[in-house]
């Protein structure tokens, strides 16, 4: 590891080995909803991010804002329950934090979840997709203040997502594939924001998981990232958009999404 995010990375592993926690090969941030994969963890050793020196402190409700290292599909595997958005007021290298806490537990992959809005009119609330790719450059970036001119085509590693078919199929769920658009939020989008994202190539809209996925791009760990799409993104329907909509969405989708992220970790 070289540049100014070594050293972070080095005192976070002095953190986390002190306190008893093992390195992992896998890491997954866990999206609204889906803190239900902790529980299959065996063997495990759970850290709030409160009690690790270097941590940001999460804010949302539902946002567990724990760090748990286990077994899970034959492998050590650490769950970020909790991440940190942009839209808490948090910058876009904070957001992009648990890819710096990936790379200090040793883990080589990142998956990421989310919850998303869909703006491809073929697709359904329910339905998962992976992450072809993103759009982002209209929202600030977490390397700034840290200038790095890396490449970004490779950012949603091709292998990942090929087990990822592999293991919808194994499990029977059906998966997407598209494009991420990101936004800032905590506004929803308005409907002329999601034609425009429709134009430009999205099929899917949210809030998260680009800012870490970029800073995993800079660290050189191998990225997939998934989204249950809890909702129709705004002015698709005609129906106006809440909260409670993704929570229930993602309450209903839990079950699925969890067996396919299982299924995933044990064929990486
Ligand atoms: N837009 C942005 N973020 C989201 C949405 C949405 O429609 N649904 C869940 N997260």
């Amino acid at each position: 590891m070289t540049g100014i995010f070594s050293d972070t990375i080095l005192k976070l592993k002095k953190e986390l080995t002190n306190r008893g926690c093992p390195r992992a090969e896998t890491a997954v941030v866990l999206g609204s909803g889906l803190g239900a994969l902790t529980d299959e963890l065996t063997e495990k050793t759970v850290l709030k991010y409160s009690e690790i020196p270097g941590f940001p402190v999460s804010t949302v409700p539902g946002h567990a804002g724990t760090l748990s290292v286990g077994r899970l599909g034959g492998k050590t595997v650490a769950l970020f329950g909790g991440r940190f958005h942009i839209y808490e007021g948090y910058s876009a290298k904070t957001a992009g934090f648990p890819a710096l806490a990936a790379a200090a537990l040793g883990a080589e992959t990142l998956l990421l979840t989310n919850a998303a809005g869909a703006v491809n009119p073929q697709w359904k609330p329910g339905d998962i997709m992976v992450f072809e790719d993103h759009i982002a450059f209209l929202a600030p970036n977490p390397l700034i203040g840290a200038p790095d001119f890396i490449d970004m085509t490779d950012a949603y590693s091709r292998e990942l997502r090929q087990k990822a078919f592999e293991a919808a199929a194994a499990v029977g769920t059906e998966l997407r594939s598209g494009v991420y658009f990101f936004t800032t939020g905590p506004s929803y989008e308005t409907p002329a924001e999601v034609r425009a994202a429709a134009r430009l190539g999205a099929d899917a809209v949210g809030m998260s998981t680009v800012p870490e996925a970029i800073l995993a791009a800079r660290l050189g760990l191998k990225t997939a990232a998934f989204s249950c799409l809890t909702n129709m993104a705004a002015g698709i329907t005609g129906e106006k958009l809440n909260h409670k909509e993704v929570t229930e969405t993602a309450a209903r989708q839990k079950a699925v999404f969890i067996a396919f992220m299982k299924e995933l970790i044990s064929r990486i």
